[in-house]
């Protein structure tokens, strides 16, 4: 019986790229995990730990370290390596040095023939999700940043803390820049599939203290508010890595807010941002054009204004 095993690489086994590798490990998404970084004793170490966990699991993935050489084979190839923000920086403030790393990656896993999809976690991820399509020339279906997935995660996680509901019954996205300039689509957010702005106007009494500016900021600051708590984040990208590997790999047909290649959706071109997409097992089927309103439209204008004054720094 012919079966096709499902081969990931993870480029990059620091905090992100390992956290990812245990969420990857614990709910059995991939059958071969290759672990790769520049630090070849480091991914040696991750998959060495990460093969004794098997024994405890569903499914049996075999982990190893490899090299670039090895990725001609894999369907997905998640890239987590760059440069964290020192104290004080942004995440567009790493762009220099993070830039100069992909384009030594990706030049290297294509002379390998990979042929399959990115997934890109790398900060700044949208000009990185960006540069990785135009190295490597694949398709744009083929190339996905995790954009605002994480934020999209987050702004469930506080909703569901106000409302007393479980997030995964509460729907709506981060959109824009996985940056200081994202912003919610507030007339897109529903709970139970009621429109939360409809909830606030029919229960003022229980509501009316919200101020969705301040959620927006609480959205925006909560990666920093970990920063600043713990030096770093990685469990909530890891996660998010995981489930959209996961969304491939089953085909699912899940829209999830990822970083990708407009081609005129929302009247965008030639640019990488935070956007809802269909998710199948050739990467981004389609993009999800949500009727923003007008204020909506402009904060998105104005994020991609950001992106673009950030890719022209590194020559796009
Ligand atoms: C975050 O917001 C790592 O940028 C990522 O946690």
């Amino acid at each position: 019986m012919q079966h096709k095993t499902r081969n990931v690489a993870i480029i990059g086994t620091g905090l992100v790229g390992s956290s990812c590798a245990y969420s990857m490990v614990n709910q059995g998404i991939c059958d071969d995990l290759l672990l790769i970084d520049i630090n070849r004793e480091r991914a040696l170490g991750e998959a060495m730990d990460l093969s004794h966990c098997i024994d405890f699991t569903n499914v049996r993935t075999k982990v190893r370290a490899g090299s670039y050489e090895e990725c001609g084979d894999r369907d997905i190839i998640i890239i987590t390596a760059g440069a964290p923000p020192k104290p004080g920086q942004t995440r567009l403030d790493t762009l220099g040095v993070s830039a100069k790393i992909m384009q030594d990656v990706v030049s290297n896993v294509m002379k390998s023939g990979f042929n399959g999809i990115f997934l890109i976690a790398s900060n700044p991820v949208d000009i990185i999700t960006y540069m990785v399509w135009k190295i490597s020339g694949l398709p744009r279906n083929q190339v996905i940043g995790t954009g605002t997935s994480l934020d999209s995660s987050r702004l469930k996680a506080i909703l569901s803390d106000i409302l007393d509901v479980d997030p995964r019954s509460i729907h709506g996205y981060s959109l824009g820049e996985h940056g200081d300039s994202q912003f919610v689509a507030w007339s897109h957010v529903t709970v139970g599939g009621k429109p939360f702005l409809q909830i606030l106007e029919e229960h003022k009494d229980r509501f009316g203290e919200i101020n969705l500016d301040e959620i927006t900021d609480k959205v925006r600051k909560a990666g920093w508010e970990i920063y600043n708590r713990k030096g770093t984040t990685y469990y909530g990208i890891g996660n998010a890595l995981a489930f959209i590997a996961r969304s491939i790999f089953n085909d699912d047909h899940k829209v999830i807010a990822v970083s990708a290649v407009l081609d005129g959706e929302y009247g965008v071109k030639d640019i990488c941002t935070g956007v809802p997409a269909i998710i199948t097992r050739e990467g981004i089927k389609e993009i999800v054009e949500l009727n923003l309103t007008p204020v909506e439209k402009e904060k998105f204008q104005q994020s991609n204004k950001v992106l673009k004054e950030y890719m022209q720094t590194i020559g796009f």
